[in-house]
């Protein structure tokens, strides 16, 4: 594969992730052709775009940046066609991941890189629809908001190129993400393996009656989640483990109490009652709450945290 600059994208889905996408692409001065079948996409596309833009504003445009650079087409072969990398973001299912991705193959240039933002199906899944290349398959996953979170999760399939991962982990740095490199496949990939441990261990403390949910949620909201905005979980480890880091800590008595209870997480089941009990218990937090006001500020204070934080520059 030879190498090819990428100012022109594709978007296929232009659901929640791959509208939020498209803002992201658009800030960062790329060319962007976008199409989505249902009805009334690109209406709502167009009203997306707008509603990211003053936020992607204030953490900076790069030259080029323009909303007049979106386009919308018919189908994903026409959002394809000619451009240097494709992000896809339809549905959740592999039987629509195929037929997509063996529409792709045949659509985008030799030389695109075709990237899924797919969450839980690994690459190799759907990765043989492709006949003709199926080794500039890969997946690129990114947290929710796309367009303000910076973390994306980039690897390959069994039968993906290295250097196809190389270029994308490039081309995602290259437009201002954090990506990380995921060395094989894993289902769920990382953060979202993490998050789903941590819930785990939530949802049991709330079924085992340690905790109300309200409670659990303040044990991250004003407790470790503060730091582990900041910092992963093994500096964070190393930081708090005094001069000996974290190979003192994990060494020490510290150490060996906590590892010690790895046996007495929980398992909860996953009943209705549970399900209930979670509901009613987000709903009591939320009861004095505006909705639409928690997102917009939680929003707000991403981008000045996400903003402060690259410009602190001493945070890896
Ligand atoms: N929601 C999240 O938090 C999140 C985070 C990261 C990744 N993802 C992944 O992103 C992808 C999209 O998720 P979402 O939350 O945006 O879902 P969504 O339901 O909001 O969007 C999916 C979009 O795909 C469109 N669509 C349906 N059939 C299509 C087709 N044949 N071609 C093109 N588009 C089609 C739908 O009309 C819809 O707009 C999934 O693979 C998901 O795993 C989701």
């Amino acid at each position: 594969m030879t190498e090819r600059a990428i100012s022109k994208v594709a978007v296929i889905g232009t659901g929640v992730i791959g509208a939020s996408w498209v803002s992201n692409f658009l800030a960062q001065g790329l060319s962007v052709g976008a199409t989505d079948p249902a009805d009334g996409a690109e209406a709502r596309l167009r009203a997306a775009v707008d509603a990211h833009w003053p936020a992607l504003t204030e953490i900076g445009l790069a030259p080029g940046a323009d909303r007049g650079r979106l386009t919308f087409h018919p189908t994903p072969e026409a959002a394809a066609e000619g451009v240097d990398l494709v992000q896809e973001n339809g549905p959740e299912r592999v039987a629509t991941k195929r037929t997509l991705f063996a529409a792709l193959d045949e659509a985008a240039p030799a030389d695109a890189i075709v990237a899924t933002s797919t969450s839980t199906i690994m690459v190799s899944e759907f990765q043989d629809a492709c006949t003709r290349h199926p080794e500039r398959v890969v997946l690129a996953h990114p947290f929710n908001p796309p367009h303000l979170i910076p973390l994306v999760e980039v690897g390959g399939g069994s039968a993906t190129a290295p250097e196809v991962v190389a270029r994308a982990i490039e081309f995602y740095r290259a437009i201002g993400k954090h990506p990380i490199h995921l060395k094989r496949e894993a289902r769920g990939h990382v953060s979202n393996r993490l998050q789903i441990a941590l819930w785990k261990e939530a949802f049991h403390i709330v079924q085992s009656g340690i905790a109300s949910v309200e409670d659990v949620d303040a044990a991250i909201a004003h407790g470790p989640g503060l730091r582990w905005a900041l910092l992963g979980p093994f500096l964070n480890i190393h930081l708090s483990g005094g001069p000996g880091g974290i190979r003192g800590l994990l060494e020490g008595p510290l150490g060996a109490a906590t590892t010690g209870m790895f046996g007495e997480l929980g398992q909860p089941t996953m009943d209705q009652a549970l399900i209930d009990q979670l509901s009613e218990g987000v709903a009591e937090e939320l009861a004095a709450h505006d909705v639409e006001a928690m997102i917009e500020t939680r929003n707000r204070l991403l981008v000045e945290l996400v903003r402060d934080k690259a410009a602190a520059r001493v945070l890896p």
